[in-house]
């Protein structure tokens, strides 16, 4: 068993900041002390295998992204990043966790798709990984595979409003399905976009010629997702289930959060980095010599990218400063253009949605910290002690203290992370969405349950060093 101590870094927590230094035994976090303690009359320092220097850094916990999505089948193709590119690049962007969504696809067994995601991951995950379920077909028989997930430590799944023909549930489906959620305290995951509609939408944009990238973000109007939110937020008041809504861009639909919240309601929601810095003027106005109008593909997601001038991105920064937004998870869900993106040319319908952030999302929301939009102590919370609290992993990861999992990140303030172009991350994808992002600040160290995986520009892991993580109920529940 390896001992580590970490040396006068200023140990950052969800409730305040201290100089401190961190003593991990093997797996854990033994012990927060006071710089330059003694422990049973011997000086700590002198008496571990290795001391990490942190003086003028921060030491936070390591990052949990709650929403990404591996090796997903999507749109005729799979999401670019295998549980070992994509859990790696989150090891380098200092996330230590990730919660990746589980499949069961239409025809198929909850248990079967449940199986079917463990074996992708098993044995190549650089990080601890856990899942949530998507369940892609409501029926008897999924309704009561359903209640034996919390078993397999599963306490969550996702449904869809939206996609109809592929993971679309309809009210019925989801009212019996928030039933099940009331009855086992699983916490009910809502893709909130109105499909059948955005579908109607979608076809009379394309009828009409308008088949670029851009109208993607038209078609999927904020009122598709206020809409959305709201019924899912009734159907949850109706049937006690606790909702969760997973990539909010619209601030109409953090207006009707904020209501449900307002009323005691067990309503929470995240959103995500393109949300808050990514708009659909500039997917608009996106152009290149090799895509042209293509360019825009890019940043094809669902939720969409919301309008700069309808000001959607100050009001995401808002909810996350007054708690009526919670999180914020990637939606990592990458897709290179060659191949990929580039199946919806000629009709953005047929372009497989996603954007791949997980390498940047500390980084990113640190840049909140920077400007000034949210607190040093508010950036770890966002991205790890709720994100382990609302999904069953309190305790053990998301907070620097005696008995958790050592997963630390040591961050330089003074550092400075350039984003460039697939050269620049590591990320299984042939462009950025964040390319010319600057960012004052840079992770340094990676630990991942005591191993130092990240170490400056070397990376020490390897594949496999990540295990399954068995979720308990959420931490927010009563
Ligand atoms: O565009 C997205 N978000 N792709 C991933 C699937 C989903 O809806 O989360
Ligand atoms: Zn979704
Ligand atoms: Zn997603
Ligand atoms: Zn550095």
């Amino acid at each position: 068993m390896t001992t580590t101590l970490i040396t006068g870094g200023t140990v950052v927590s969800a409730t305040g900041r201290a100089v401190a230094d961190v003593l991990v035994d093997g797996e854990t976090i033994r012990a927060v002390l006071e710089p330059g303690s003694t422990l049973l009359g011997t000086d700590v320092a002198a008496s571990v295998d290795r001391v990490i220097d942190a003086a003028g850094k921060y030491v936070i916990p390591g990052g949990i992204d709650a929403h990404t999505h591996m090796q997903l089948p999507f749109g005729g193709t799979e999401a670019s990043d295998t549980f070992e590119t994509g859990t790696r690049a989150a090891a380098w962007g200092g996330t230590t966790s990730i919660i990746d969504f589980a499949v069961q696809t239409y025809g198929q067994r909850v248990e079967d798709g449940l199986a079917a995601w463990h074996e992708k991951a098993a044995g190549n995950c650089a990080i601890d990984y856990g899942f949530h379920q998507i369940v892609g077909d409501v029926n008897e028989d999924s309704l009561a595979a359903m209640r034996r997930l919390p078993d397999e430590g599963v306490s969550s799944f996702k449904l869809f409003m939206a996609y109809p023909g592929v993971f679309y549930s309809d009210d019925a489906q989801i009212l019996k399905a928030m039933q099940v959620s009331r009855d086992t305290g699983m916490l009910t995951m809502m893709h909130a976009e109105n499909g059948p509609a955005i579908d109607v939408l979608a076809q009379q944009l394309v009828d009409q010629g308008k088949t670029d990238p851009y109208y993607h973000g038209i078609a999927r109007a904020w009122e598709m997702e206020e809409e959305a939110t709201h019924r899912a937020i009734m159907l949850a008041k109706l049937t006690g289930a606790p909702l969760y809504v997973v990539h909010v861009s619209a601030k109409q639909a953090v207006e009707q959060l904020a209501w449900a919240r307002d009323k005691g309601q067990n309503v929470y929601g995240e959103t995500c980095p393109q949300y808050l810095y990514l708009s659909l003027e500039e997917q608009l106005g996106a152009e290149s010599e090799q895509w042209g109008h293509f360019e825009g593909a890019k940043w094809v997601c669902s939720t969409p990218l919301r309008s700069r001038e309808e000001r959607h991105q100050d009001a995401m920064w808002q909810a996350l400063r007054t708690n009526d937004l919670q999180m914020v998870s990637t939606d990592h869900c990458p897709f290179c253009m060659k191949d990929q993106k580039e199946l919806g040319l000629g009709d953005f319908r047929k372009i497989p949605n996603g954007i791949g952030s997980i390498e940047h999302r500390m980084d990113l929301m640190y840049q909140g910290v920077v400007t000034g939009e949210i607190t040093l102590e508010r950036w770890v919370e966002l991205t790890s002690t709720t994100p382990a609290r609302m999904f069953g992993l309190a305790g053990r990861k998301g907070a620097i203290q005696p008995g958790a999992d050592a997963d630390i990140v040591v961050y330089d303030p003074n550092g400075h992370t350039s984003i460039g172009l697939e050269k620049t991350h590591h990320m299984n994808m042939d462009y950025s969405a964040w390319e010319g992002y600057e960012i004052d600040g840079h992770v340094d160290t990676v630990l991942s349950r005591g191993k130092v995986i990240v170490d400056g520009d070397e990376y020490l892991g390897a594949k496999g060093d990540g295990r399954f993580l068995k979720r308990g109920l959420s931490s927010y529940l009563v």
